[in-house]
């Protein structure tokens, strides 16, 4: 989604910001702007493309200035194009403005400021935020925000700076993500702490509703009503390597090789050498915990998928009912919550729009909320009970792989931490599991090291229009997810199904130009996948099968086959997916695309 980088210093603030923006393009961005500020002299450039489009542009001009605002917009309202990219200024371009998020009163507030005689150059929702603030400018930029706030309904994290108080900028957040980074004699303003790391390690995440007024040499927070608010900065616990992409071809590449190294990382947090599951700052009482009679797990997308994995594990380990919604289906559903039900909240970046509504939906029923999460001080774990972090490092592709498989470790860890709790299974069962986990890291290694096979299936099956994902049990999730890697960044019509439903439906669908991604591991219903290999078979359906090293059976009827190391059907899906991530990647990187910034999508959805 859209993204905000700000700089106020000693420094030329152009090369610093040009370099901000580019490491806030994995977010997804259909346009990019930049202003500059040279006391009250003002440079405003803006492009309808890439940001080294833009930076071709600045180099033909010496621009100076040492205060600046740099945007990458991911339209919502009005189309991508250069007049409608940020920043947007007031009538009189003293006010200038650059904003993530929906101002959802847009309409009436720009009716409003017509009747005042605004013109209005664009066609976003960001525009009536400049006017609102020129409007109620008197000499002082933190009041005139203030008083413009008042108006303004939506989601926003703004940056402000004003020609006529050219020293600071002003930033303020409200349901969408925002910090200050603090340098020496330098500060910035960022909606995405990457893209400092090599300026500075230490922020201030702002909270909802606070403005911080940014100068070279201080940063204040108040709020809105001006009181002062104590000021807490943290420390990027990763480093500038990790958001590069250390000799990968694609991020997305680099991610999924991670993956048995993160896995390790959550298991070495969470299992002391004792053997015992403990989480760090679990805010939710045991005792309560002993007591939960359902579980409500709520996520988007991916983190959606980890989810109904963590239903089968859960179910499985603890004897509970769980239920697993969308975030954007249980905020409005009046969903029922009873006072012995504990709500799950997965989301990788933790700013997820939906994820976050359900969330305060829970909240409003005075129903405790633990969520599983990735990013340090992100609105989800400051609004949860309690948070138990995924520890995946940063994850730049827009198509999520590690922050996956590092939920489900999670969710594997906290369904045997509850049966222990709950007494739902013995010492000696929860102690095997763990075994289990700690022999994955390896086995998924195994088959990163055989990647080149399932590059020549790709090869083989990158011009088919339509791909079918089935699987069964808890690789039913494995084959939505499957699907859904697919179609996100190689743009091929992509569906994921229970395998036992083909035949109420998706049949009819099976003929020679169909792949079919048959998620045929070794399971106590093995036949019944077998049963619909042969099915599709019948049909002329071109088979992959993932099956289990050592399986003669299915090289007798299937030719393509990508075999994986042998585990225990119950914790499969984190080996599972490793090949359906690398073939969607194969595919995708062979067909030419961008696999990390496929089109239309953005790393993380702020906006409803
Ligand atoms: C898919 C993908 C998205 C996200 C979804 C939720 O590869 O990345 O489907 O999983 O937008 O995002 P988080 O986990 O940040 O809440």
């Amino acid at each position: 989604m859209c993204g905000i980088i700000g700089y106020i210093g000693n420094k030329n603030s152009m090369p610093i910001i040009i370099e901000g923006l580019k490491k806030l393009e994995y977010r997804g961005y259909d346009s990019t702007g930049i202003a500059i500020l040279d006391k009250d002299k003002l440079f405003i450039a803006k492009c309808k493309s890439r940001i080294s489009d833009l930076e071709g542009l600045l180099k033909k001009r010496n621009i100076l200035g040492a205060v600046g605002l740099g945007h990458t917009r991911w339209a919502t309202h009005g189309k991508p194009s250069k007049v409608n990219a940020h920043p947007h200024t007031d009538r009189f371009k003293r006010i200038i403005v650059v904003h993530n998020g929906i101002i959802e009163n847009f309409n009436n507030l720009k009716k409003d400021l017509e009747k005042d005689g605004c013109k209005f150059a664009s066609e976003t929702d960001t525009e009536v935020v400049a006017h609102l603030i020129s409007k109620f400018y008197k000499g002082n930029l933190e009041d005139a925000v203030r008083k413009a706030l008042r108006k303004i309904k939506g989601s926003y994290a703004l940056g402000i700076i004003s020609r006529d108080d050219p020293d600071k900028i002003v930033a303020v957040r409200h349901d969408s993500p925002l910090a200050i980074g603090l340098g020496k004699q330098e500060n910035f303003i960022v909606s995405d702490v990457s893209a400092i790391l090599n300026h500075t390690k230490k922020v201030i995440y702002l909270h909802d509703d606070q403005i911080a007024v940014v100068t070279k040499d201080a940063v204040q927070i108040s709020d809105l009503k001006g009181n002062t608010v104590p000021k807490k900065v943290d420390t990027i616990s990763y480093d500038i390597e990790e958001v590069q992409k250390g000799g990968f071809a694609h991020f997305m590449l680099k991610e999924i090789y991670e993956q048995p190294q993160v896995l390790s990382r959550i298991i070495s947090h969470y299992v002391t050498a004792e053997g015992a599951i403990r989480f760090e700052s679990f805010n939710i009482e045991s005792s309560f915990l002993k007591k939960i009679e359902n579980l409500v797990i709520i996520a988007c997308g991916t983190a959606y998928h980890a989810s109904l994995i963590g239903k089968y594990i859960i179910e499985s380990f603890v004897r509970i009912p769980v239920g697993v919604d969308f975030g954007s289906e249980f905020r409005y559903r009046n969903p029922v919550m009873r006072e012995k039900t504990l709500v799950i909240a997965i989301s990788q970046s933790g700013e997820t729009a939906d994820t976050l509504a359900a969330v305060r939906e829970a909240k409003k029923n005075k129903v405790k909320v633990l969520s599983i999460c990735n990013v340090l001080g992100s609105s989800l774990t400051r609004e949860s009970d309690a948070t138990i972090y995924t520890h995946a490092g940063p994850e730049i592709s827009v198509a999520s792989t590690k922050a996956y498989t590092a939920q489900i470790m999670v969710l594997y860890l906290l369904g045997l931490y509850l049966a222990e709790l709950k007494k739902t299974l013995s010492k000696n069962h929860i102690n095997k599991a763990i075994d289990v986990l700690k022999s994955i890291p390896s086995k998924q290694e195994e088959i990163l090291g055989n990647s080149r096979n399932i590059k020549e299936i790709a090869k083989k099956h990158l011009h088919f229009g339509a791909f079918l994902y089935l699987g069964r049990n808890i690789n039913f999730p494995t084959a939505l997810e499957g699907a859904l890697k697919l179609k996100e960044i190689s743009y091929i019509p992509t569906e994921g199904y229970a395998a036992g439903e083909m035949k109420h439906g998706p049949i009819a669908l099976i003929d020679e130009y169909r792949a079919v991604v048959c998620i045929a591991n070794d399971s106590f219903i093995f036949n019944k996948m077998a049963s619909n290999i042969q099915e599709i078979l019948a049909r002329q359906g071109k088979i992959i099968a993932i099956a289990t090293s050592g399986n003669k059976q299915i090289k007798d009827y299937v030719k393509e086959v990508i075999f994986i190391p042998r585990v225990d059907e119950q914790f499969s899906p984190l080996i599972t997916i490793i090949p359906l991530q690398l073939l969607a990647y194969y595919i995708a990187s062979l067909k030419g695309y961008d696999v990390d910034k496929p089109r239309n999508l953005a790393k993380s959805v702020t906006v409803e």
